[in-house]
């Protein structure tokens, strides 16, 4: 009996290619087809700084956001003074600080004071369990601060965005922005991710792995036009600004259906989710030999529906048990207990 087996495909991947897929370099080729958004670069380094650290208290926030600019009341001198002295007290990277948050909450109101936001490359979804409602919808700098801290697809954006390039690349420095993203109740379901190399959509697949029976019947037409849309627009446009032959494209396609609107570009590469593929199917494809309409387009039925039934972030999820124990002492108590008696148990059994 001959074993089956797969050689295990390798992706060439560039520094350029990764930073070619920073939000603010392909973004602004597609102003038409993106949701209002701001980019803030670049982030002040004791920011990243912090973003980095283990510390939760932000380096200067005492510090108060709005400096008050109109001076009201310069007949009282010694308050001028004293203020003077305040300014010069705050030393350069605190002022730095203080920018960097005048500017988010200027954009913030001028996106509507609902965003959501995302550094070069990673947005912090497997965080939104930190803010009310569970979403990463913020309503102010703090939630910003927050997700962004709590997040650990931020800290791989920062500590390793290079990790899926061949290791002995030299590797360029990074500007890094954060983008704050006007807040839109986007359907999950209607979200999809194309896989492109070689000017070729080699398969798309349904974004969001739940089962949305309608999806179905729309899977022609939506087929139809997100294709459409990648042949006429965003294969020309990539291909005339950027040096990227190989790139995972998201789209959002609401009701009615209409429009297509790009979410993100991401790196061609195995930090990112095949989602309904394989990585191997995917490199595995020959593009010489496909025709503009030959890939698949791969959603959730009721075939399926059972192998793809995985958690979403399950690397970055504690068990419920000590998440409850961390808000309460006696809980802890309780557990660490439990905990002990599960090892005697164990040191027993062997
Ligand atoms: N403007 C927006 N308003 C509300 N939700 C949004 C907005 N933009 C994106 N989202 C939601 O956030 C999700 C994550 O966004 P995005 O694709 O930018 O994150 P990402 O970190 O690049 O994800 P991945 O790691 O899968 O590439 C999207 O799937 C979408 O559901
Ligand atoms: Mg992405």
């Amino acid at each position: 009996m001959t074993k089956a087996y797969t050689t295990f495909e390798t992706i060439e991947l560039t520094p350029e290619e990764v930073l070619e897929c920073s939000y603010s370099n392909w973004s602004k080729f597609f102003p038409a087809n993106i949701y209002p958004s701001k980019v803030v670069k670049p982030i002040p380094s004791s920011f990243l700084e912090y973003l980095a650290s283990e510390s939760i208290k932000l380096p200067g926030r005492e510090v108060p956001l709005e400096v008050n600019s109109d001076n009201e009341y310069s007949d009282w001198e010694d308050d001028d003074e004293e203020e003077e002295q305040k300014v010069v007290e705050v030393d350069e990277q605190e002022a730095s600080l203080v920018n960097f948050q005048q500017e988010v909450s200027k954009h913030m109101n001028d996106l509507g004071g609902v965003v959501t936001p995302k550094l070069n490359w990673s947005s912090p979804k497997d965080a939104k369990w930190i803010l009310a409602g569970n979403t990463t919808k913020c309503t102010s700098i703090d939630d910003i601060f927050l997700l962004l801290k709590s997040s650990d697809h931020i800290v791989d954006d920062l500590d390793f965005p290079f990790s899926a390039v061949e290791k002995s690349t030299s590797l360029p420095e990074i500007e890094y922005e954060l983008v704050l993203k006007q807040w839109q109740d986007v359907n999950p379901a209607l979200e999809f991710r194309v896989f492109i190399k070689d000017e070729k959509i080699l398969g798309i697949s349904q974004r969001d792995l739940n089962h949305y029976e309608y999806l179905e019947g729309l899977k022609q037409e939506l087929d139809q036009k997100i294709s459409e849309f990648v042949y006429d627009k965003v294969i020309p446009t990539i291909g005339c600004h950027t040096t990227l032959d190989k790139y995972i494209l998201d789209v959002y396609i609401p009701r009615p259906f209409d429009k297509v609107y790009v979410i993100d570009i991401n790196p061609f590469s195995r930090k990112s989710d095949s989602l309904l593929f394989t990585w191997n199917e995917l490199l595995t494809l020959d593009t010489s030999a496909i025709h503009d309409d030959s890939y698949e387009f791969r959603i959730i039925n009721e075939t399926n529906l059972g192998a793809f039934a995985k958690k979403e972030f399950s690397e970055s999820q504690v068990p419920l048990d000590v998440i409850d124990a961390s808000m309460d002492t006696e809980a802890m108590i309780r557990l660490a207990r439990e905990w002990q008696d599960l090892q005697l148990q164990d040191n027993r059994d062997i």
